[in-house]
């Protein structure tokens, strides 16, 4: 199984990606994680988690441009998952990711500003449906007020069902994951949101991907 965490805007996909990996690893998944971004967030928090050993090891590996798609059927077949963090650009390694994933995870903010690039974050699906006819895409939504009075989210699952309406491989989560300053504490401790105590951050998480990985 692939799966690609991919969107064209900064959108705590890595965050997302490498907190997948760890939550699969420890549940006894054969996992392995793909940064096919050139800035090689992943593979630097994996340099922190590396640097602690009390914290399970990820594999780990960096691939660009067009050897992704050969480099990502070939691993497939070793590891059981892959969990591929694309770079925030709609670069060719992502684009190379979506022709070979059987899911993409599309993490959203719930901003117009956000929004309006989720169109294309689509586009790029719609291409890669063309060849990938197994193609399955869920957006989440990340980055969410903890205030529930602020109503942004309600108005962006309203936006986001619009403009997926005509996508029948795209589907919005109803789990989504809540602006927390644990998110920001992992990235230099190297752990995923799921080794962490912060039981609201954990239990959501657990939730989500229960839902979106089934
Ligand atoms: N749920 C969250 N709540 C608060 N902050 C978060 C959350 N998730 C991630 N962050 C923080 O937001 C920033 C961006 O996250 P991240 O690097 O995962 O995004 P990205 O989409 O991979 O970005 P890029 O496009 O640069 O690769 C980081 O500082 C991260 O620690
Ligand atoms: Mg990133």
């Amino acid at each position: 199984m692939i799966t690609t965490i991919f969107a064209t805007k900064s959108s705590t996909k890595t965050s997302i990606a490498v907190s997948a990996a760890v939550y699969l690893k420890n549940k006894g998944v054969d996992v392995l994680l793909c940064d096919l971004d050139s800035q090689k967030s992943a593979v630097i928090w994996m340099e922190y988690r590396d640097a602690d050993q009390s914290l399970t090891s990820i594999p780990t590996v960096e691939k660009s441009g067009t050897t992704v798609y050969s480099s990502l059927k070939e691993l497939s077949s070793k590891y059981e998952h892959l969990i591929c963090d694309c770079g925030g650009k709609n670069d060719a390694s992502g684009r190379y990711a979506l022709l070979v994933s059987d899911l993409v995870i599309v993490p959203v903010f719930p901003s117009n500003i956000s929004l309006m690039t989720l169109n294309q974050s689509l586009r790029s699906l719609e291409e890669a449906k063309v060849q990938n006819e197994g193609l399955k895409a869920v957006i989440v939504l990340t980055g969410v007020n903890s205030n529930p009075r602020i109503k942004d989210t309600d108005e962006a699952r309203e936006a986001i069902s619009e403009l997926i309406a005509d996508f029948d491989y795209v589907t919005l989560a109803g789990g989504f994951i809540t602006a927390r300053k644990i998110w920001s504490d992992i990235s230099c401790t190297g752990q995923g949101i799921t080794e962490t105590t912060n039981e609201k951050a954990v239990s959501q998480f657990i939730e989500l991907m229960n839902e979106v990985l089934k």
